[in-house]
Order: C-alpha cells, then sequence, then structure tokens
C-alpha cells in the first residue's frame, strides 16, 4: 500500500515567534506548531491522555506542558515525559519557505 503525503501551508513566521505555540486543523488533522528556541516543532495538536488543546499550554525547554494535567511532550519524538500521559504524539515533519511554514501530513 502506498501512503501519500502532501505539505500543507501552517502559518507565517510570524504567527510563531520564538517561545509560541500556534494551532491549526487541516482537514480534520489538528495540528500544533512550536517555536524552541528559534526552530520550528510541529506535532499533534490534542494532548494523548484526553485530547486538550496542546496550544493553550506552556511551552519549556523540555517540550510542551499539557494545561489540564501537566504531562510534557518532547518536540523531536513527541514521547510523553511523565505521567499521566503515556502515547507519544505524531510528530510531522516541516520545512520553512520564505515567511511560510509547512508541515507534511
Ligand atoms: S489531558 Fe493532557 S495530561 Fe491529561
Amino acid at each position: 500500500m502506498i501512503f501519500l503525503s502532501e505539505w500543507i501551508k501552517a502559518c507565517s513566521s510570524e504567527q510563531v515567534k520564538e517561545g509560541q505555540l500556534f494551532g491549526f486543523t487541516h482537514n480534520e488533522k489538528k495540528i500544533l506548531i512550536a517555536n524552541l528556541k528559534g526552530k520550528i516543532h510541529a506535532t499533534d495538536l490534542s494532548c494523548t491522555h484526553a485530547n486538550v488543546d496542546l496550544s493553550t499550554g506552556f511551552l519549556s525547554d523540555e517540550g510542551v506542558r499539557c494545561p489540564l494535567h501537566l504531562s510534557v511532550f518532547n518536540l523531536e519524538d513527541g514521547c510523553p515525559q511523565n505521567l499521566p500521559a503515556e502515547t507519544p504524539l505524531t510528530v510531522y515533519n516541516i520545512k520553512i519557505d520564505g515567511n511560510d511554514i509547512y508541515v507534511e501530513v
């Protein structure tokens, strides 16, 4: 079976400045863009524990922290660093073209 991916525009770099989070939906797929120390990451937007919107969470050196039960997800591999979340977030490839950030979905 062949899985086709596509690159979609997520936002402009002005919308996710250093230390900021940005969430959006594309065809029912919910994606989080995070700018951690100038590096852009893309993961699932919904916490794997109880579907909370992680763009309302907190960004720190360890990753993105869910605002509800405070699990932190590593942005490189999506893995939760502490309970109660146990399932990793999906991590997406990103590319930057000029001022635009694209995600491979
Ligand atoms: S909803 Fe995110 S840790 Fe519980």
